[in-house]
């Protein structure tokens, strides 16, 4: 069985999705789980104490100062032999008090004294998963490298409202669960991600970019970083937070990026290039800003910029390449045409309209033999499938 022996923490906060936790409590012992349940006062009105020992044999813990322990260091010694906690629901009341280390009650308090990792699966009404706090709070916690999320899903609400803060099914937790102990796919491996967009100066208040956010990019280095993997990750100017454990280089450039990339590469096992270089710059850069020219017409010259993927792709023992491509249309056939030109081979293609700024994209992984869809979904989820596809396509580790 997959999680046999492993020793859980359930903490279950209050939220009308707390009697999904008990379904989650259940699909953990039968595949063979040690589940510890803490509940915080809120969870116990939603759902009883009674019902989570009953599924785990074990007694469920709700009070800071509960007496059965004997020295009133609760919260240390409850998840000092856990090797993961797992907070489903977690209501945005606690993801504050996660993102900000209040410890006011047992659950937050062993939370905090952890020295294992965790997952959070958010529960809350749209409107509250929406607000502009918790979309701050959640970002802060994923900055945390032992931090982990389980959705939430989008779908219908308890309170009947549609959209995002649906706690994930008890299954999906639980495969986020097993993830956590699988192997880590890529230790040993140093892999080497771009992403954002370029900025190509025209002179010295105007610059040719695009709408690339870096989300797919930064997303791609954390799921590497999650399996085990050394990254580096060169970035064009985005407003992101650099993924815990990774090394950041800031360029401005598609010059820059090059120069950057081709100094690591030689280092790397994997290249994936999610970058959106800008294909052209301005053959002049004006070192004084541009005047009006009174109603006549403007001419740029633009000249092409390396192409840092088919570099890279072309050196002695290049390293394993990924491309990206956004496309408008067509996504096979440029995608194929793509991995020929650039003698890559993998691509990972997305529609442009999709993937830039969004939260979601949807992947298709080309390679020589064919297609293998990664399907729809939060941006980190497709990169872990993405990262867990190359890993599968290495050479294993010496
Ligand atoms: N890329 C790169 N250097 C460039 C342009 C693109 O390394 N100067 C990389 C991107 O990071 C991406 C892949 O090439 O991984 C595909 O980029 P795209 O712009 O879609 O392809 P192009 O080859 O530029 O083709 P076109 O613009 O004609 O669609």
């Amino acid at each position: 069985m997959p999680l046999t022996g492993k020793r859980l923490l359930l903490g279950v906060t209050g939220g009308i999705a707390a009697y999904k936790a008990a379904e989650l409590a259940r699909l953990l012992v039968k595949r063979g789980a040690d589940v510890r349940v803490a509940m915080t006062e809120a969870a116990t009105r939603f759902i009883t104490p009674v019902t989570m020992q009953a599924l785990t044999g074990q007694p469920v813990w709700t009070d800071l100062w509960d007496p059965r322990v004997s020295d009133a260091m609760g919260q240390i010694e409850l998840s000092r032999d856990r090797e993961l906690i797992v907070i489903a629901p977690a209501t945005a009341d606690f993801m504050a008090k996660l993102a900000y280390g209040l410890a006011d009650d047992l659950l937050s308090s062993l939370c905090l004294a952890r020295r294992c990792p965790l997952i959070i699966a958010p529960a809350m009404n749209v409107e509250m998963w929406q607000n502009t706090a918790t979309q701050r709070n959640a970002a802060r916690l994923r900055e945390d490298a032992s931090i982990a999320f389980a959705g939430p899903a989008a779908g219908d609400q308890a309170c009947g409202e549609v959209g995002y803060g649906r706690m994930s099914e008890p299954a999906d937790i639980a495969a986020e669960i097993e993830a956590q102990f699988a192997p880590k796919k890529l230790s040993g491996k140093r892999v080497l991600v771009t992403a954002g967009p370029t900025e190509e100066p025209v002179d010295p208040v105007r610059v040719i970019t695009n709408t690339s956010s870096g989300k797919m990019g930064y997303a791609v280095a954390r799921a590497a970083q999650e399996a085990g993997a050394k990254v580096t990750l060169i970035s064009g100017p985005v407003a992101l937070a650099t993924p815990a454990g990774v090394e950041r280089f800031n360029v401005r450039t598609a010059d820059e990026m090059f120069a950057a990339v081709k100094k690591a590469a030689p280092k790397s096992d994997v290249f994936i290039s999610v970058a959106a270089v800008a294909d052209y710059r301005p053959k002049e850069r004006s070192p004084r800003k541009l005047k009006k020219m009174n109603g006549r017409p403007v001419t740029l010259e633009l000249i092409q910029n390396a192409d840092i993927l088919a570099y890279v792709a072309g050196m002695k023992n290049a390293p394993f390449c990924v491309g990206f491509a956004a496309e408008s249309e067509d996504l096979a056939k440029n995608a194929a045409e793509k991995l020929k030109k650039k003698n890559i081979p993998l691509i990972a293609a997305n529609l442009a309209q999709d993937a830039f700024g969004a939260e979601d994209n949807a992947i298709k992984l080309y390679d020589r033999r064919g297609a293998h869809d990664l399907g729809r979904g939060p941006k980190i989820e497709l990169a872990r499938k993405l990262i867990a596809h190359v890993a599968g396509k290495l050479p294993k580790s010496k």
